[in-house]
Order: structure tokens, then C-alpha cells, then sequence
């Protein structure tokens, strides 16, 4: 294995070899970059995250959760248990719900990575997140990124769900505040409302068709 190298102290250098300030925030970005880990467990992966393309070097250990949160900022995935039980670490991976504290960031290769922050629109709450608004189906907001992703998922999938289907749907996510009922009625209006839309789009589109 490779030697993990880390930076020498400032302090410890000779005037002359000390970096200016902008060399040394250069440094700190590639090693940042890099993680300081040995090259052999570094891949390089590219992805879209919300629609932005990326290429970054990924440690073949670490999770899509902590590249995530820990390395782009998106704090709207949350870690909760860490060993995909809670689902409170939800993304949406090429559409599909995912505990990412359980799913390699290297796996991430190729796929378009959706989170929370992705989903409003000009400062305009999606169809999802203003049905959890109206039903008051959030209380402390550490389960709700997670539910508003896989709700995203059944209204964006077009199919239909029975109330029985949509509880299924979203049994792999825990909440310690709500008792589930509002959850479930925000869900529901979300993929009722998304079905009447759709229903409405298919009328005018044959109406112009006619
Ligand atoms: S943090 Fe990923 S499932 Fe709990
Ligand atoms: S609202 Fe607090 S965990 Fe669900």
C-alpha cells in the first residue's frame, strides 16, 4: 500500500519554502480532493447531483452518504442510523429510493443522483414538499427529506397506489415525531394530486389532438 502522506505544518518550514497563501490553499483543495488516502483505494467516478454533472476522486470505501453530505454540501441527506434501517439517508438514484449510508460512493459511477435540495424550483416548493407542508406531516424534519424523495418516486413513476401501497412504499423510513398519519395523508394527496394532473394533461393533450 502506498504511502498516506499529509502536509508538513507551516510553521515547521524555512521562510523560503513556506507556500503563499494561495499555493497553499491550492494544496489544501487537491489533498481535500484526494482525502489523503492512498491512491490505490482512490477511483474516479462521475455523476450528476441535482442535475449538476461532477467528477471527483471517491475512496472505494466511502459512502454515497458521506460524499454527499460530508464532501458537496448536501446536508438535506441525513444520517441516521447508518446501516439502512431508518431511511432517513434517502436519495433518489436514477429515480429509485436508495439508502445511500449503504450504497458505495464508486457504485455511484455514471448516475444521476437526486437529493432534497433538488426538487423546488426557482424557490418553488415542489408538488411533494407543499402536500407535507399543507398535511403539517413534518414536525422536527429529520425523517422528511427522506419520505419526500420516495413520495417523489411513486408521483414521478405514474402509476397508481392504493393507500395499502403507498404505506409499503414508504415502510422503510422511520419518524420518531409524527405517528405516521400525516405522513401518510401528505403522501397520499401527493400521488392522488399527481394522478389528476396527469389525468388532465392526457385530456388537453387529446383535445388538441381533436
Ligand atoms: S442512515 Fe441510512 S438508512 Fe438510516
Ligand atoms: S418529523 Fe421528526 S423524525 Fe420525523
Amino acid at each position: 500500500m502506498s504511502e498516506v502522506k499529509s502536509m508538513p505544518e507551516a510553521e515547521e518550514m524555512p521562510e523560503a519554502e513556506r507556500m503563499s497563501e494561495a499555493e497553499r490553499m491550492s494544496e489544501v483543495k487537491r489533498m481535500s480532493d484526494k482525502r489523503m488516502v492512498p491512491e490505490k483505494v482512490l477511483r474516479q467516478i462521475s455523476l450528476t447531483v441535482n442535475g449538476k454533472a461532477l467528477t471527483l476522486h471517491v475512496d472505494i470505501r466511502e459512502s454515497l452518504l458521506e460524499v454527499l453530505r460530508e464532501r458537496l454540501g448536501y446536508t438535506g441527506v441525513k444520517k441516521g442510523c447508518g446501516v439502512g434501517e431508518c431511511g432517513a439517508c434517502t436519495v433518489l438514484i436514477d429515480g429509485t429510493p436508495i439508502d445511500s449510508c449503504i450504497y458505495l460512493a464508486v457504485w455511484a459511477d455514471g448516475k444521476e443522483i437526486r437529493t432534497v435540495e433538488g426538487l423546488a424550483v426557482n424557490g418553488k416548493l415542489s408538488p411533494v414538499q407543499e402536500a407535507f407542508v399543507e398535511e403539517g406531516a413534518i414536525q422536527c424534519g429529520f425523517c422528511t427529506p427522506g419520505l419526500v424523495l420516495s413520495t417523489t418516486a411513486m408521483v414521478e413513476n405514474g402509476k397508481e397506489y392504493s393507500r395499502e401501497e403507498i404505506k409499503r412504499e414508504l415502510s422503510g423510513h422511520f419518524c420518531r415525531c409524527t405517528g405516521y398519519q400525516n405522513i401518510l395523508k401528505a403522501a397520499e394527496r401527493a400521488v392522488h394530486e399527481a394522478g389528476h394532473r396527469c389525468a388532465h394533461c392526457k385530456h388537453e393533450q387529446e383535445g388538441e389532438k381533436g
